[in-house]
């Protein structure tokens, strides 16, 4: 199976298990770009109000939703997995401002109808994407001078660092309950991240490493902003 697949299967059970056990993740009052609620927040995508916003990889939709409740920005939620986007459409469908689309984030990139975003942001998806192709098609959908934000795995939970080669490796995804899942994720060194955006045509302001408060626990995040060059 190839990569894309494999995710797409991951993902689509992932959210199956959290629908089969009515799992309700509590309202964020953040942007959260690692995992431990602390770090920078929603400062690093610049002015929101009104400004035309992708998430790419929305998951259940809690990011945008808090992005145009409290900061006014008008947001497209792109999320590939039907029952994560299922549980995302079940809770925030009627909030204004946001629209929620099921499409693979490349996919939805390429259509000809598709909007040019004055920012792109990505918590946690960007992983699970090749980048080549999903920086190729951002390229030309973040207008000149718009930012590019995301976060990405630097260190998993067994404290195995980033890769110098663009290739995906296997990591595991566990369910909350007991059980796991397989997915395969480019988890990429700063420079290497900087290296295919600086050929995709954006120009990187800011990386930062995201550590967990506690010294015992190795995962590290790497959160970079980019914004899109003027041609
Ligand atoms: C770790 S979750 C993060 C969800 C959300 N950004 C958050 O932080 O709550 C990653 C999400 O990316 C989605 N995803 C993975 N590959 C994708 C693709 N090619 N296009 C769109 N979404 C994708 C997955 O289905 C999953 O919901």
């Amino acid at each position: 199976m190839d990569d894309e697949a494999v995710n797409g299967r991951a993902w689509a059970r992932y959210g199956q298990h959290h629908l089969d056990r009515g799992t309700r993740l509590p309202e964020v009052e953040r942007l959260d770009w690692g995992f431990w609620g602390t770090g920078p927040g929603a400062e690093v995508l610049g002015d929101l109000p009104g400004k035309r916003v992708l998430d790419i990889g929305s998951g259940t939709g809690r990011y945008p939703a808090y992005l145009a409740l409290a900061h006014g920005a008008v947001v497209d939620a792109v999320e590939a997995s039907p029952t994560q986007h299922l549980r995302a459409t079940a809770r925030y469908s009627d909030v204004p401002g946001v629209s929620f689309v099921r499409a693979d984030a490349v996919d939805f990139l390429r259509r000809e109808a598709a909007p040019v975003y004055d920012i792109a942001y990505s918590v946690h998806a960007f992983g699970y994407i090749d980048p080549h192709q999903l920086l190729d098609a951002l390229a030309c959908r973040v207008r000149e001078g718009g930012s590019l934000v995301f976060s990405v795995l630097h260190t998993n939970s067994s404290g195995v660092g980033p890769e110098v080669t663009v290739a995906p490796r296997e990591e595991i995804l566990p369910l909350a309950g007991g059980g796991e899942l397989t997915v395969r994720m480019w988890v990429l060194s700063p420079l290497l991240w900087e290296d295919l955006l600086v050929e995709a045509g954006f120009l990187v302001e800011r990386i930062t490493v995201l550590r967990a408060p506690e010294r015992s626990n190795p995962v590290t995040c790497t959160l970079i902003v980019a914004r899109r060059r003027h041609s």
